[in-house]
């Protein structure tokens, strides 16, 4: 049980409690037996008032207009980046620290971005922000995979294209490609209308995911390229990608294309790749097999496969990644993110509050 009288353990809020990112956050609790003191359910006046069975008991929701911060020493923020925008100053202001799965914090120079399995060493200090980011969701699975590469052989350039899973959109999005395929069977002369996705999801794929820049890129293909540079330390690193949108309801999927400084020898590339920590690697000596996201049941790992060093060019190679969105994507890395907290003797609170001065957009 994760509730615990223990003084050490924080008091504990979730914002966005209702969501798809949320509820797996309370799950993860559950699973992790990780510890807190209190937990505070928090969502829109939509679902205030509202019930959440969580760690066993019936949690009432909070309305987040008028939740008070002052009582809690973590708050978990995944209702929205304009939320987050407006909500994570006074939840920091009240001295809380948050953990922010949005877009919101994320290229703040004062936010640390983080993997713990990447990148750990930027928790050693409570952030100037009183905010850590959790990276994007297509972000978090490809830095896990780079960051031995470039320690071995030295990343020159990395070409990805995603396969990003309805869920990604959240529980309305998911919501949205179940209606839409059930139509889309019914009728197959008719497209079906989507609010989520247009054109809609069902029996389709979109090269478009969130908005399209001036630049030509969508901002989730820029997120990759300017997050992974962030949280591996290469601002210069050559990264980009083409997103899409696949009538998948939940894990994303990424065909990646890495080019090194040196030649990558295949077997090594594997036993590399499978030593990492939550990582499983598909055939391992036979290059042909593959996850994929009905198949790869163990949520909480990184899967490989299909992992090849081009002939033509032997510092390259491909690889195929599925990674659970909800999870490895959000919940989970801001789970471990936390977990890590006590291991680098921090004091969560900010005594007085703290304020967040020149953060966000
Ligand atoms: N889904 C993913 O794979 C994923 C991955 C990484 C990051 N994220 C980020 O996490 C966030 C949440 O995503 P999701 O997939 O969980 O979405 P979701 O299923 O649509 O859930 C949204 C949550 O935010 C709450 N919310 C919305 N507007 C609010 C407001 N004005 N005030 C307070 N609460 C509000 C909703 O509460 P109500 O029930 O009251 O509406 C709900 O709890 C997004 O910023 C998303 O970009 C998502």
């Amino acid at each position: 049980m994760p509730h615990t009288e223990d003084p050490a353990a924080p008091r504990v809020a979730v914002v966005g409690a209702t969501g798809a990112v949320g509820t797996t956050l309370l799950q993860l609790f559950t699973e992790r037996d990780f510890r807190y003191r209190s937990l505070e359910l928090v969502a829109s006046a939509r679902s205030a008032g509202s019930t959440i069975t969580a760690d066993g008991a019936e949690r009432r929701v909070h309305d987040l207009a008028t939740f008070d911060f002052g009582e809690v020493d973590l708050a978990f923020f995944s209702a929205g980046t304009s939320v987050s925008e407006q909500w994570v100053p006074v939840a920091t202001q009240a001295g809380a620290l948050v953990i922010d799965n949005t877009n919101a914090y994320r290229m703040d120079p004062g936010t640390p971005l983080v993997v713990p399995q990447v990148n750990a060493d930027q928790l050693a200090e409570r952030p100037a922000s009183g905010v850590i980011a959790n990276p994007n969701c297509s972000t978090i699975p490809l830095v896990r995979l780079l960051r031995p590469v470039h320690r071995r052989w030295g990343l020159a350039r990395v070409v990805a294209s995603t396969y990003q899973a309805a869920s990604g959109r959240g529980l309305s999005g998911m919501a949205e490609l179940r209606d839409t395929s059930r139509d889309s069977l019914d009728r197959p002369d008719r497209m079906p209308e989507g609010e989520r996705f247009s054109p809609a999801l069902a029996f389709n794929v979109v090269p478009s995911i969130d908005r399209l820049l001036d630049s030509g890129f969508t901002l989730e293909e820029q997120k990759m390229t300017q997050e992974s540079r962030k949280i591996l330390g290469l601002p210069h690193l050559d990264v980009t990608a083409t997103c899409v949108r696949v009538p998948v309801l939940n894990c994303h999927s990424e065909a990646v294309w890495v080019e090194c400084a040196e030649p990558v020898d295949r077997r090594e590339l594997v036993r590399l790749l499978a030593g990492e920590p939550e990582v499983a690697v598909h055939g391992r000596d036979e290059p042909g097999r593959f996850p994929t996201p009905r198949t790869a049941t163990e949520a909480d790992l990184v899967h490989v496969g299909r992992i090849r060093v081009t002939p033509q060019n032997p510092r390259a190679f491909w690889l195929w990644l599925v990674a659970d969105n909800l999870r490895i994507g959000a919940a989970l890395n801001a789970v471990q993110i936390a977990e890590r907290l006590p291991a680098y003797g921090w004091r969560l609170r900010a005594e007085g509050g703290r304020p967040l001065a020149g953060v966000g957009r």
